[in-house]
């Protein structure tokens, strides 16, 4: 099973509009099979998009959420009340929570929020830089140590991970990643997986990419790279290219 999961971010900015390109979404993923159709959305949109997704196979998951079940913390949203509207996935460690001041101790109390609360953790990872020396790689492998420090060794299928390098996310990406960057990359994390979860688990733990994908670049992460799907941000606000990928990504034989 492939995983095509939309980071809306702070778009659109009307339930309005998230209805619309929701229901454009849902037409698409109608009759996919072998795709996981997952929609990350502002918070106050969970409730009436998963009404509006019905017995459609599509999910709806948050963006963010606070270690606590509940609390004296002013505008914060609880794994338990993203539950109870209707979510079943959360990302965590978003490189635009990081640049937030979120740390991995943080990232990985919130992953136990979550796993209480039956809410599967899309754990983001990714380096700033590429640099020479392949700092990047300690660099990535640290972020999953300490953000996965908390998570139990049986619960790996609560999990799965995004590799989202900074550099080549939104508008302003100095270059898109390639295949090749990727598998690179997601080689390292499922050695580290194998590390905390055993191999045959770790095996199973679905590694995104993440990072400007659109429907033109989708194909060769997904055979070139055998990437186990996608995290997207723009283009999954575009139900037509969005569609396109979930179309792609249900051709593609799955590992
Ligand atoms: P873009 O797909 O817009 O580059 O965003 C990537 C991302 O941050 C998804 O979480």
């Amino acid at each position: 099973m492939k995983f095509i999961i939309g980071n809306w971010k702070m778009y659109p900015s009307s339930l309005k509009e998230a209805k619309f390109i929701f229901g454009g979404i849902k037409k698409v993923a109608r009759g996919v099979t072998r795709a996981k159709v997952v929609l990350c959305v502002p918070a106050l949109f969970v409730a009436p998009l998963v009404v509006l997704g019905g017995k459609s196979k599509m999910s709806v998951g948050g963006q963010n959420c606070h270690k606590d079940d509940e609390g004296a913390r002013t505008g914060e949203i609880s794994s338990r009340a993203l539950k109870s509207t209707g979510a079943t996935y959360v990302i965590l460690g978003h490189s635009e929570r990081r640049a937030m001041g979120e740390t991995n101790a943080d990232i990985a109390e919130k992953t136990v929020g979550a796993l209480r609360n039956k809410l599967i953790t899309i754990l983001c990872v990714g380096e700033k830089e590429r640099d020479e020396h392949g700092g990047y790689f300690t660099e990535v492998s640290n972020q999953l140590r300490a953000s996965l420090a908390l998570f139990p060794r049986n619960a790996s299928k609560q999990l799965i991970v995004a590799y989202e390098p900074i550099w080549a996310i939104g508008s302003s990406a100095k270059r898109v990643a390639t295949p090749a960057d990727f598998r690179e990359m997601s080689i390292l994390i499922r050695r580290y997986l194998a590390e905390h979860f055993g191999k045959k688990a770790a095996f199973a733990i679905p590694v995104l990419y993440g990072g400007s994908v659109d429907d033109l670049n989708a194909e060769g992460f997904l055979r070139e790279a055998e990437a186990d799907g996608f995290l997207i941000g723009r283009v999954s606000l575009n139900p037509e290219k969005f569609g396109e990928v979930i179309r792609l990504a249900n051709s593609v034989k799955p590992r």
